[in-house]
């Protein structure tokens, strides 16, 4: 693996499972020493126990101001600076729309949008203020950003919201060397009980036809976290088996 990260202060949201883990995995593996910060600390223990000493956990939830404060500051003490900020932590829950209660709503912007604004924002004051300027800023959104789904108005909402709230990031915060873009995953198998091939609703619009793997986003969030991107802001790459591009299918 090439060490295109060598040295750089790397944190990662949800860094305790799934793709959050895949994302830290493959930091570290590029030379960057990287605070996994997720809600579970056991979860975030093992992905630190896999990666080895580069690593270091934090309790974070994305919820609370404060918390998200915490892991930057928690960053730039344990590695003096912080050139990477992935925010990845969300949940995707579905309910009918006709059903869905505040409480619901509130949930998922709460975690997968205010989350991520809150951690973006703190990650942000600490790179356009330290030494030297600058970082990388790399959301984790959805292929449920880009269209409508059923059961998915608030998840596909904040998904949505999450893509732009990355391209105004990216323009105010280019003045300070920052660049801000989101990897946008499709479906991506992260638990034993999606079973072993995606639904029939997605196999027919799906050209790769298979779940992708978190090691797959993975590789994308380091893209955007390097400078192999230099040029690359306010952007969200998909890596989705070409799940966003695919209209009629038959024929
Ligand atoms: N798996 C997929 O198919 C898929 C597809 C598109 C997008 N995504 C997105 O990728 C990201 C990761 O998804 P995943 O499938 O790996 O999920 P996951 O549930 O396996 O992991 C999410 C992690 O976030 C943590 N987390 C939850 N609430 C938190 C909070 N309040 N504060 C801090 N951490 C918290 C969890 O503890 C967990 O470790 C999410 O943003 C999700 O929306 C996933």
């Amino acid at each position: 693996m090439s060490k295109r990260l060598e040295n750089q202060s790397a944190l990662v949201t949800g860094g305790g499972a799934g793709i959050g883990r895949a994302i830290a995995i493959r930091l570290a593996s590029e030379g960057a020493r990287v605070l996994v910060a997720d809600i579970n600390e056991e979860g975030a223990g093992e992905t630190v126990r896999l990666i080895g000493d580069s690593a270091s956990a934090i309790h974070l939830d994305v919820t609370q101001r404060v918390s998200a404060a915490g892991m930057v500051a928690a960053a730039a003490e344990r590695h003096g600076r912080l050139d990477i900020a992935v925010g990845n932590a969300g949940i995707m829950d579905r309910m009918p729309f006709l059903e869905m209660t505040d409480e619901f709503w509130n949930k998922v912007i709460g975690l997968n949008l205010s989350g991520a604004f809150m951690c973006g924002q703190e990650a942000a004051r600490q790179m356009a203020a330290q030494d030297g300027g600058g970082g990388r800023i790399v959301f984790v959104a959805s292929n449920s950003g880009q269209f409508g789904g059923r059961g998915r108005a608030a998840y596909g909402a904040s998904k949505a919201g999450l893509m732009n709230l990355t391209q105004s990031m990216a323009i105010e915060l280019a003045e300070h060397d920052i660049r801000v873009n989101a990897v946008g995953p499709g479906p991506t198998k992260t638990r034993d009980e999606q079973g072993d091939v995606p639904p029939p609703s997605v196999m027919s619009r799906m050209p790769l036809a298979r779940f992708g793997r978190p090691e797959e986003v993975a590789a994308v969030a380091a893209f955007l976290a390097s400078e192999d991107s230099s040029f690359v802001t306010g952007h969200t790459y998909f890596a989705d088996g070409g799940y966003t591009v695919a209209g009629m299918m038959e024929g």
